[in-house]
């Protein structure tokens, strides 16, 4: 499985602490404790960071070395997190519904597919208690170059994506932080609330 084999090695994204853009918002307030759920939470480090700030966390991901990995490196930090290998387009076979607080997604929806989005939302809302937040890091339109994958999405696209079922606080630019060269790479935070 791509997602398997692509943790052989370190990924770009695999930055060995969090996404500064998520430990801002546990900084500022936007993240208090309650529950959170990581999905697609790789090796763990934002999961982590949520954990060591007072979230009960659960992160998922497709990817067995990644959450085993996350395991380890929780242990070794004492943080408490409930990994699982997991889809989570199928998070209803896992989690119970109106479950968290906080969901956070930091490159998780820029690569999923256009025909899953629908899906991916309603997963996400399933999963949220009523006015449970949902914080979404990604590529954006602006980041320049050639390449096609992980897709940039627009302010635009996000919004008509995320609308139907969140109401939309902000969508801002954001720096995505990378181990490419250079590496911030431009992208949007999310932040919306189930609707
Ligand atoms: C760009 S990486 C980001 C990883 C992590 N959030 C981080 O910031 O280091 C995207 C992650 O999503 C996972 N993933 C992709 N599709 C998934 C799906 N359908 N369900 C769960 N995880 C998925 C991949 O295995 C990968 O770990």
């Amino acid at each position: 499985m791509f997602w398997d084999d692509v943790y052989k090695g370190t990924p770009p994204w695999d930055l060995n602490h969090p996404q500064p853009v998520f430990q801002a918002l546990i900084q500022n307030g936007e993240i208090k404790p309650g529950r959170a759920l990581d999905i697609g939470c790789g090796r763990g480090e934002n999961a982590i960071m949520l954990a060591i700030n007072g979230c009960d966390v659960t992160g998922i991901d497709l990817a067995e070395e990644a959450v085993s990995d996350a395991k380890v490196k929780a242990i070794e930090r004492h943080a408490e997190v409930s990994f699982a290998i997991g889809n989570v387009l199928q998070m209803d076979r896992l989690l119970e519904e109106n479950k968290f607080d906080i969901v956070i997604d930091s490159g998780l929806f820029h690569v999923i597919r256009d025909e899953d989005r629908p899906i991916f939302t309603q997963q996400i809302h399933r999963v949220l208690k009523d006015g449970g937040k949902y914080f979404m890091l990604c590529f954006s339109d602006k980041e320049p170059g050639e390449y096609e994958l992980p897709r940039r999405a627009s302010k635009a696209e996000i919004e008509s994506i995320f609308s139907p079922l969140f109401d939309i606080i902000y969508i801002k630019d954001a720096v995505f932080d990378t181990l490419l060269n250079p590496r911030s790479r431009k992208g949007y935070l999310l932040s919306a609330v189930k609707s």
